[in-house]
């Protein structure tokens, strides 16, 4: 029989409760499991960000976000121990004793910091197998007074590892602008006040990874996504209807596009389905940055990108209305539903891929 646990977060269960079966409120349906025998080991496009030919950068990272949504950078400008430094804290932060994680506890969404576990507690059937500790990061100043003091480093190393992070974002953002024919603003400008936040997630060893996700398959919300992952693979993304494993390369990120670049771009660069697998053996930990518009920002795809031979597949929105939206209704239906009802005046929306097919 599989047990069930009052404790609040799953890496206590794991490790207070010895579980040898998975709870089974984390038992995904047939449909939804993740046939790990069938996941391919593949790589990502690696892109040097430096090259000095920056047009030879500018076409990489197009190719890359027509091709697969998804592509992986060396020379990215973040230093060594700034990475090795936010690796640490997190995993200490992890190991902090129970009744010090749960400090933070709250499964409140409107609470900007805040440790939870699985996606939201409060309206999903079927729970997600990670803990993760969420921080708001831009700017710093509004928000470093709410992040952990435990470990004691946190707030510093964090802070650096931010601030270094964003400068990050800027650029991709503005070679992805040129590598879609935008001026290399272009992006930037239509987010409003920008938004930068981090989730440290955990996911703990798993009796049964086969029955269960750290994520399910879901595309990012924001615009661009910016993932450090320790040693520990764990990541799928989808590429012609099969999911590839992502295996870690040291001091890399791994970036992908968000829903809001597909709607800016007008489709020509797809958000793609992406999940967490887990395994039996090891802990991971992994670290997305998202960078994303202010909620009153309106979205909508750049009128450069909008022609008579190319009219424009989606309606305007604000960005809050999808936050909104996604964080209600749940990490799979999030942009085809929300597309289907903004667009319900445009019958020749695209028919957006799915995930299981
Ligand atoms: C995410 C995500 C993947 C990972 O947080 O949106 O897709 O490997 N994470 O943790
Ligand atoms: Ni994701």
């Amino acid at each position: 029989m599989a047990v069930t646990s009052k404790r609040l977060l799953l890496s206590d269960i794991v490790s207070f409760d010895k579980i040898k079966e998975i709870p089974s409120n984390y038992i995904r349906p047939i449909s939804q499991r993740p046939n790990l025998q069938d996941v391919v080991h593949d790589s990502i496009p690696l892109i040097d960000l430096h090259d000095p030919n920056r047009q030879h950068v500018i076409d990489q990272i197009g190719q890359a976000c027509r091709d697969h949504g998804f592509f992986q950078v060396t020379n990215h400008g973040v230093p060594e121990s700034t990475i090795t430094n936010m690796l640490q804290i997190a995993r200490d932060f992890f190991n902090l004793p129970e009744e010090e994680r749960l400090k933070l506890y709250s499964d409140d969404l409107n609470k900007t910091t805040r440790v939870s576990t699985s996606f939201n507690v409060k309206n999903e059937k079927i729970a997600s197998w990670r803990d993760f500790l969420g921080i708001p990061c831009y700017p710093i100043e509004d928000y470093i007074h709410e992040w952990p003091t435990n470990p004691p480093s946190f707030r510093d190393h964090a802070a650096e590892y931010c601030r270094s992070v964003r400068v990050l974002a800027l650029e991709l953002m503005e070679v992805i602008s040129e590598s879609l024919g935008l001026d290399k603003d272009y992006i930037c400008g239509q987010l409003g006040k920008h938004c930068q936040q981090m989730a440290l997630n955990y996911y703990p060893p798993c009796p049964q990874p086969d029955l269960t996700c750290g994520l399910p398959a879901h595309t990012d919300m924001y615009v661009i996504t910016i993932l450090l992952q320790d040693e520990v693979p764990g990541l799928n993304v989808m590429k012609n209807g099969r999911w590839i494993a992502v295996d870690p390369v040291p001091n890399t990120f791994i970036i992908n596009i968000g829903d809001q670049v597909q709607v800016m771009s007008n489709g020509k660069y797809k958000s793609v389905w992406h999940r967490a697998v887990v395994n039996r053996d090891k802990g991971r930990i992994s670290i997305p940055t998202f960078y994303s518009p202010s909620s009153d920002a309106v979205m909508g795809p750049a009128p450069q990108l909008v022609t008579d031979d190319e009219p424009a597949l989606y309606n305007q929105f604000a960005y809050g209305e999808y936050y909104d939206k996604v964080w209600n209704n749940g990490l799979d239906k999030s942009f085809d539903t929300f597309m289907s009802e903004t667009n319900n005046s445009n019958d020749d929306a695209p028919n957006p891929s799915q995930p299981f097919s």
